[in-house]
């Protein structure tokens, strides 16, 4: 370790701590908040705080959710945030004739600090060779924000986030949406291929989602993902672990059919919504722009012919209460019978209601209320 350790001190040495706005604020955030400056001793590679590089963010990124709280492992499912929350995977649920293991609710980052371990089953990606055994935030997250700056398809560098589109930060610092790898990175020895996703969030609700105040997504999502599971990205959704087969990516526009259904469907059976009012959090799409400005995170607009289906369609990036990482529990005939549901053994008092972001399916949507496939196509298909 000896060059790389020398250069790392004589970096965190030459490096004046201050941060402005936010904690990972442009290239130059505290390194201190995550490497340790004055303990060689401490038995971490890299000098971090913690045992691992997971347990590193954890330190900042685990305790209640809220709109505001970055939080993104809570101890009871409060972390209500577009990517979701890891806590899912510390919960296993069973009942009479079914289980739903918590290894299937999310990626299983590695963390010993706070007790997450790889995933029991996968070793590696579905559809990719990224080794199940060093996932960690930082496989997805670029620790460092970007150093090179600029977003999928080219479009130039975005805000010190990126997340929240800011016309006044374009070129002031860089940073992709939500720190995430672009091509540029390079993690556990593996490289990107595919760009950094370009979507907005509203800087108000930072880490919420609802159907008025959402991430507006806006092209690159599969993309992203296919940098691991790429046969998912390349062969409309097939690997040998599923027979599941769908179209997602730039290329999987909604055709007039879906677009009808999308922007009409309210529930199961009633077709009587409008386009402007159409947004389903449970259901997002990328609108086919490069461009942050014409996103909007407080839009409750409908598809248009340029939207298209991506992953997070149908799952959730971090982690859900569904097997799958699914948005919806993709089990259930009907969403009233989704799990967890009171009385599972495993489930605590809160989880179904967390399950759905904090909203009663049977009040929201009825008990008839089929899978949320229906937005998209109308009826749901075998
Ligand atoms: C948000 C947490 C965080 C901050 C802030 C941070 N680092 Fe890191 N750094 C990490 C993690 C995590 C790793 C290990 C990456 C891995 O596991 O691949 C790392 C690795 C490194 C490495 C090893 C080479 C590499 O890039 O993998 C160097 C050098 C380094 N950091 C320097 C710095 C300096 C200098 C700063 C301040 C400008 C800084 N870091 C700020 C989290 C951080
Ligand atoms: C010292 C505390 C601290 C550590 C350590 C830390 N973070 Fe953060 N992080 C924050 C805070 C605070 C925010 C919210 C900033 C804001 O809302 O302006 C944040 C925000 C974020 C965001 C959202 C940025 C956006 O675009 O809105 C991501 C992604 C993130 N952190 C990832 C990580 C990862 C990955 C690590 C570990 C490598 C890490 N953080 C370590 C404090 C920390
Ligand atoms: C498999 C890739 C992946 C891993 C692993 C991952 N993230 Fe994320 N993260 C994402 C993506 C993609 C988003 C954006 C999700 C969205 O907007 O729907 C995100 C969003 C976030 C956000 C913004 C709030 C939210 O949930 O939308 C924070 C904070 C964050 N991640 C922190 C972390 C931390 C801390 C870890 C490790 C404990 C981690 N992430 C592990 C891909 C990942
Ligand atoms: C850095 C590599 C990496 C990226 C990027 C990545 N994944 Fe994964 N993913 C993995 C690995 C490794 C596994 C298997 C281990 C596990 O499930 O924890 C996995 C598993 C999954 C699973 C199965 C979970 C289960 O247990 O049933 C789904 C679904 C998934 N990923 C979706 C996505 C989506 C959607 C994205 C983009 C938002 C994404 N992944 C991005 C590495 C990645
Ligand atoms: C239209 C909804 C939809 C879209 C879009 C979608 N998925 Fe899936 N995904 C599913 C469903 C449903 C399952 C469960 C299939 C099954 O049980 O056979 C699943 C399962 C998975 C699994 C688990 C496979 C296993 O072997 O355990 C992974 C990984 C995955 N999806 C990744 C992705 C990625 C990556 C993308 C984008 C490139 C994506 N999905 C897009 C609905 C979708
Ligand atoms: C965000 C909108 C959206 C969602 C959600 C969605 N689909 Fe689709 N689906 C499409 C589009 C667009 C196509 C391609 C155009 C077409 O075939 O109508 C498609 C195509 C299909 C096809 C034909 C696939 C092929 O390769 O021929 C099937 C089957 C299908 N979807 C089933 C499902 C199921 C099951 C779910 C829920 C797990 C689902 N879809 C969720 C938009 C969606």
């Amino acid at each position: 370790m000896g060059s790389m350790f020398f250069t790392l001190m004589l970096l965190l040495a030459t490096v004046v701590p201050g941060q402005s706005q936010g904690f990972h604020a442009g290239g130059v955030a505290s390194c201190s908040g995550c490497h340790s400056m004055h303990s060689p001793q401490s038995g971490s590679q890299w000098q971090l705080l913690n045992s691992d590089s997971s347990s590193t963010c954890l330190n900042c990124h685990a305790g209640r959710g809220g709109v505001n709280s970055p939080s993104v492992f809570s101890p009871d499912g409060s972390a209500l945030t577009p990517g979701g929350d890891f806590y899912w995977l510390t919960k296993s649920f069973s009942w009479l004739d079914g289980q739903s293991p918590g290894y299937d609710h999310g990626h299983n980052i590695v963390s010993v600090d706070f007790n997450l371990l790889s995933d029991p089953i996968l070793t590696k990606a579905p559809g990719g060779n990224f080794p199940a055994a060093r996932l960690s935030c930082v496989s997805c997250h670029d620790p460092h924000g970007q150093i090179g700056g600029g977003t999928s398809r080219g479009s130039p560098p975005v805000s010190r986030s990126g997340s929240y589109g800011a016309g006044s930060d374009i070129g002031a610092s860089r940073g992709n949406y939500r720190l995430l790898g672009d091509t540029e990175y390079v993690t556990a020895g593996y490289s990107f291929r595919n760009g950094a996703p370009v979507a907005r969030q509203s800087s108000v609700n930072k880490y919420g989602e609802s159907d008025s105040s959402h991430v507006d997504y806006g092209a690159g999502m599969s993309e992203w993902c296919g940098n691991c599971h790429t046969a998912f990205l390349h062969n409309n959704h097939r690997t040998g672990g599923t027979s599941f087969q769908h179209p997602t990516g730039s290329n999987a526009l909604f055709t007039p059919d879906t677009l009808n259904f999308y922007n009409s469907y309210l529930r199961s059976g009633d077709f009587t919504g409008l386009g402007a009012t159409a947004y389903l959090q449970f259901v997002p799409f990328e609108r086919g722009t490069i461009n942050l400005q014409q996103l909007d995170p407080n839009s409750t607009q409908g598809p248009d012919a340029t939207a298209n289906v991506m992953c997070l369609s149908c799952h959730r990036a971090h982690a859900s209460a569904f097997p799958n990482i699914g948005r919806w529990d993709f089990t259930a005939n009907l969403l009233v019978d989704s799990h967890p549901a009171t009385g599972d053994v495993g489930a605590s008092g809160s989880d179904p209601y967390y399950s759905y972001y904090g909203r009663d399916i049977a009040t929201d949507f009825g008990a008839g209320q089929g899978q949320f496939c229906e937005k998209c196509h109308g009826v749901t298909l075998p």
